[in-house]
């Protein structure tokens, strides 16, 4: 069983390499890009198109790029059809077109067959993945590797020269953006855009409002679509919400509100589980945080050696803490693997630590002679976040500050908030009239819904109860579970009340509190519920998990994380 759960925990990390082969086998710039949706027959069971946008909206002289549109046809037609849904799993810099393929036949699942009503479209946003032309700040794989060094986004509490280093690379590789930005493209990237593009999408699928499911950096495209277009809204659904105001002034600070109330779940969890499931046990939460606390400082003074079947590199400071960072996304599957990683690490052995923390395969060793298809998913986060916020001209001193008050708010600021902030203060490439807020409106056509979970780790409630109070009358839905979005634990309520809100338009009472069908540290190897469930509701599960897997793998890949 715990054997298991190591594989179970490695397969969630990564991206399905079958998935990623089918996805490769489809030739993009083969297709003529069009400004009509033309579809064409793609991935067995998808349709495929590329739409010709406008770089800018307001001067068609800047030219046009072409994005990568895909969709799940409906199976009725006449007037049961009901248009386009439109999905994003986040990034920023995530694919639309490879989740879709991953995930759209698993949503049917999940929504049930009300769902094949409709088109569930999805797309890469401009500058992302197949979409052309794509945001790349190197000229080879290779090249970016080097700069990269194969290694994880380091600790900015890893030395007193973290801070210096990291502003330092930061400014040099917005130069380098900068430099390189021949076309001029970059500043166009930014999320207004992409909710221009969702609207003309929609119209060219002959419909006046969006429908819209997003997650994470997701739920930055719908709530800014909200606020640019109103009355445009037939359904948004947002689930992992961001604070738009603390995304777009590049302060990203309010995101780890709960960064810390996740990591007490896997104290108290693992006190709970007792030591048969929690390998890193102690009889109460405190002695456990206590443990950890040993085995940090342990790895800060003496880096373990790790030579994994997945490379080799040394656990350090930087790495072991990364590596709990990135499980409080996804407690349920995660955690039994990390207790066990750890407690192997306190015993000298790194390999199982390291296994779960780095998934890609060792770097150099591209075939130099030919061209990569790796997507270079952080050039394109970093040109849309760092793009759409307020210009950061952060010396290291402000940003050391900066780093040490996010420190009060969490412990883990050290990556995901202090290192956007950190990567912004080098950017260079700006729009002047670039849509940055405020995102809010006083009535939209429908209510959006957004939806929480109790402890994430990095968009907590209290982004959600923002973006609330942004859309008088949205409905917010809260899932009793921690992890980042309610698709980490599955919950036959939460998709309920998803349902419900698509396809009959009703929101959750207010203050509606989901439970979830799991428990911490209970389910290793399985989304296996508490209770006697139906076929049907065990097939839900088992697509909530894949889907899980599959939305965690796009965040996973970029360096900012949502
Ligand atoms: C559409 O798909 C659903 C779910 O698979 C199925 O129940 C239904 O019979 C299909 N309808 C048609 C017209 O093929
Ligand atoms: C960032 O936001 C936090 C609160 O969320 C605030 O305390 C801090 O002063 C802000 N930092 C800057 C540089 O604006
Ligand atoms: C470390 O643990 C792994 C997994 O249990 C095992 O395969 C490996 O042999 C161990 N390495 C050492 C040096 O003991
Ligand atoms: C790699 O890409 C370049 C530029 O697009 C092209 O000229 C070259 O033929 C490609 N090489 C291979 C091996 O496909
Ligand atoms: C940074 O590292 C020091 C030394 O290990 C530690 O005392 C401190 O708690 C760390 N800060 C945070 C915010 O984790
Ligand atoms: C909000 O807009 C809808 C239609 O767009 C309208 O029916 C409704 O009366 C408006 N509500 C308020 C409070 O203005
Ligand atoms: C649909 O929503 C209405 C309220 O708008 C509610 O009365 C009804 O029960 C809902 N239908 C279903 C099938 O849940
Ligand atoms: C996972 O759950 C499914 C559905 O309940 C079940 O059929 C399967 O045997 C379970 N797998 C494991 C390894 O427990």
């Amino acid at each position: 069983m715990i054997a298991f759960s190591i594989q179970f925990l490695l397969s969630a990390f990564l991206l399905s390499p079958l998935v990623a082969q089918a996805a490769d086998t489809f030739l993009w710039n083969q297709l003529t890009p069009s400004q009509d949706l033309q579809w064409v027959p793609c991935y067995s069971i998808f349709q495929c198109t590329r739409l010709e946008v406008p770089f800018d909206y307001s001067d068609p002289n800047v030219g046009t790029a072409a994005l990568a549109v895909i969709r799940l046809p409906a199976n009725v037609s006449g007037t049961d059809y009901q248009g386009p849904i439109l999905f994003n799993p986040g990034g920023p810099g995530g694919s639309g077109v490879d989740s879709l393929v991953e995930n759209a036949a698993k949503f049917q699942v999940v929504f049930g067959t009300e769902l094949t009503k409709y088109d569930i479209v999805s797309f890469d946003p401009r500058g992302v993945r197949y979409s052309t032309p794509q945001a790349s700040f190197f000229q080879t794989q290779v090249e970016r590797d080097l700069w990269n060094a194969g290694s994880l986004p380091a600790s900015l509490n890893a030395s007193s020269n973290a801070i210096p280093n990291a502003w330092g690379r930061a400014h040099l590789l917005g130069a380098i953006a900068a430099q390189r930005d021949t076309s001029q493209i970059l500043k166009y990237l930014t999320t207004d855009n992409v909710a221009r593009d969702m609207l003309l999408m929609t119209q060219k699928f002959g419909f006046e409002k969006l429908k819209y499911y997003g997650t994470s950096y997701g739920s930055v495209i719908g709530a800014t679509f909200a606020a640019m277009f109103p009355d445009k809204v037939e359904r948004i659904l947002i689930d992992g919400v961001v604070d738009p105001e603390a995304w777009f002034s590049a302060n990203l600070t309010i995101e780890s509100t709960d960064t810390d109330k996740a990591l007490q779940t896997f104290f108290d969890g693992c006190a709970a589980a007792g030591p048969d499931l929690c390998a890193f046990y102690k009889p109460t939460a405190a002695e456990i945080a206590e443990r950890l606390t040993t085995l940090t400082e342990s790895v800060r003074r003496t880096p373990i050696p790790a030579l994994a079947s997945t490379g080799y590199g040394l656990v350090d400071y930087s790495l072991l803490r990364n590596t709990i960072f990135k499980s409080l996304y996804a407690p349920y599957e995660w955690f039994p693997a990390l207790a066990q990683g750890m407690a192997a690490l306190e015993k000298g052995n790194g390999t199982t630590l390291y296994s779960i923390s780095v998934q890609q395969d060792t770097p150099f060793q591209d075939d130099c002679t030919t061209n990569s298809t790796a997507t270079p998913t952080d050039d394109a986060a970093i040109a849309i976040q760092c793009g759409d916020a307020a210009e950061v001209k952060d010396s290291v001193q402000e940003v050391t500050d900066f780093y040490r008050n996010a420190a009060r708010t969490s412990k883990f600021a050290e990556f995901f908030v202090g290192s956007s902030r950190v990567s912004c203060s080098g950017w260079q490439v700006y729009r002047e009239d670039r849509f940055n807020g405020p995102v809010a409106a006083a009535n939209t056509s429908f209510p959006l819904l957004l939806t929480t979970t109790s402890a994430d780790p990095v968009t907590p409630k209290a982004g959600a109860l923002r973006v609330q109070a942004a859309f008088p009358g949205s409905g917010l839905l809260t899932q009793d579970s921690p992890g980042h979005t309610s698709n980490t634990a599955p919950s036959l309520c939460t998709i309920g009340y998803f349902r419900q809100y698509f396809f009959n338009g009703t929101l959750p009472p207010p203050g509606t509190v989901c439970p979830v069908e799991v428990s911490l540290f209970g389910a290793p190897a399985n989304f296996t519920s508490k209770r006697a469930l139906s076929t049907d509701d065990k097939e839900i599960l088992a697509a909530m998990k894949a889907i899980s897997e599959s939305l965690l793998s796009v965040i996973g890949s970029s360096k900012f994380r949502i």
